[in-house]
């Protein structure tokens, strides 16, 4: 190993200065640090669950924070999964993939293409893994053009890829027409790359797929869709009468989109409830990615036991899923019921169980969360600088294992919640 020359540039650390016990955090971060530091609902410890809810100190509450939106957390037969996976393999393979890969990811692979009707699939730990190791491989010194409105891991991919040669372009949020416009702007062999959001992660609405599939066509550009919270949730939905369709196949089948010059990506650490990450890709690109792509290379793999569940899940999405979404569908309709009827504004109209909720006024955002703490609703708060200062809120998420008691207590809640705190209201009748 080498080591750096006494007089050799410190690398810049960002700790630079005061030793880091004096850090302090200022700037666009004080706010949320002073929430991190001192409000309820940040940064917690879970001291206990039962079921969908959860005890933080003395304190019980009803989890609408969590994005195990099926309820795979809690299913027997994926927690039986587990042990066995285990006895058989031990608890991790620790080789990298490119060194070797226990069995289990073959199958996942297959059963995965099959279920999305892709071309093939590519496994790896984690959607920000992916992000920050394929968008700068897919881009090179291109252009990078992403939705205003997705996720921060996209950007951080982006960034990467801007420091690697290629120009970074913000489009306005799910605005075809400014695409258009930003895309004929390049000369013809340039490679664009154009990332957005399935089911985005603040609205939980997605963005109408088949027209910014069909613009990225004619303009020669390859759409990258990060379908973390859409996987699992809707699926295939022509000729089905289900609104959320069938399968939980995603976005792309959800819009009987094709993957033709579209790279989807999703992962199971939401509907799914555990930790590993896929692309829906050609074959081609799935090979080119196992030698170039760092986390195929280096990253130390999934755990066994996220194989198992992984591959339980999707054994109880076979057997059971299109149900569970179904139950799942009623909760979330009482809940934006309620919303309706107490004339609340959510950004929300696609009517999947990711709810934010703004507030009146951004500064309300502690004694709002404390409210809700202490009437036993545990949300996740969406403070700035997560979300631009008239968007600060809150974000209910509604998941199978949420009972019809705890939806009745959220709704209840909210029916304080709008008399004591300014809420933004809703355009138009309610
Ligand atoms: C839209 C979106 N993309 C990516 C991620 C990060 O996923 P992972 O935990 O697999 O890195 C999240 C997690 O919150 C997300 O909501």
């Amino acid at each position: 190993m080498t080591s750096l020359p006494a007089t050799a540039p410190r690398p810049a650390t960002g700790m630079e200065g005061p030793p880091s016990e004096q850090v302090r955090v200022d700037g666009r971060w004080a706010d949320l640090e002073r929430l991190r530091n001192g409000h309820p609902m940040m940064d917690a410890v879970i001291d206990e669950v039962d079921g969908r809810r959860i005890r933080v100190g003395d304190h019980w509450l009803s989890d609408f924070a969590s994005c195990n939106y099926l309820g795979f957390d809690l299913h027997p037969q994926i927690i039986e999964a587990v042990a066995p996976a285990l006895a058989k393999w031990g608890t991790h393979p620790s080789w990298s993939r490119l060194l070797g890969n226990p069995r289990p990811y073959v199958e996942i692979e297959e059963r995965l293409t099959e279920l999305l009707g892709a071309p093939d699939t590519l496994v790896l730990p984690t959607i920000s893994l992916i992000h920050t190791s394929v968008i700068p491989l897919l881009v090179g010194r291109g252009a990078v053009l992403v939705d205003a409105q997705a996720h921060k891991t996209i950007y951080d991919g982006a960034a990467i890829a801007r420091g690697a040669g290629a120009t970074l372009h913000r489009v306005r949020p799910n605005d075809p027409d400014h695409l258009v416009q930003l895309l004929r702007h390049f000369p013809a062999g340039v490679m664009k790359l154009v990332c957005l959001d399935g089911v985005n992660s603040m609205t939980g609405n997605t963005p109408d797929l088949n027209q910014f599939a069909q613009i990225c066509r004619d303009n020669g550009a390859l759409l990258y869709v990060d379908d973390a919270h859409g996987f699992g949730l809707i699926g295939e939905a022509p000729g089905t009468g289900a609104p959320w369709g069938r399968r939980g196949n995603g976005t792309v089948r959800f819009y009987d989109e094709s993957y033709q010059n579209l790279i989807m990506v999703a992962g199971f650490s939401k509907a799914y409830s555990s930790l590993a990450a896929f692309l829906a890709l050609p074959t081609a690109l799935k090979n080119y990615l196992k030698v170039a792509a760092p986390p195929y290379l280096y990253s130390g793999p999934s755990p066994m036991a996220s194989l198992a569940t992984v591959i339980a899940g999707l054994d109880v999405n076979d057997a059971e899923g299109d149900e569970i979404r179904s139950s799942l569908q009623d909760k979330t309709k009482r809940v934006l019921g309620q919303i309706s009827r107490l004339g609340l504004r959510t950004l929300n109209t696609s009517g999947l169980p990711v709810i934010e909720l703004p507030l009146g006024h951004a500064d309300d955002i502690d004694a709002v969360g404390r409210f809700l703490f202490e009437r036993g609703i545990y949300v996740t708060l969406a403070p700035y600088p997560l979300v631009p200062r008239a968007q600060v809120g809150f974000r209910i998420q509604v998941t199978a294992a949420n009972d019809d008691e705890q939806v009745e207590h959220l709704n209840q809640v909210l029916a304080e919640l709008a008399e004591r705190f300014e809420m933004q209201r809703a355009v138009g009748p309610v």
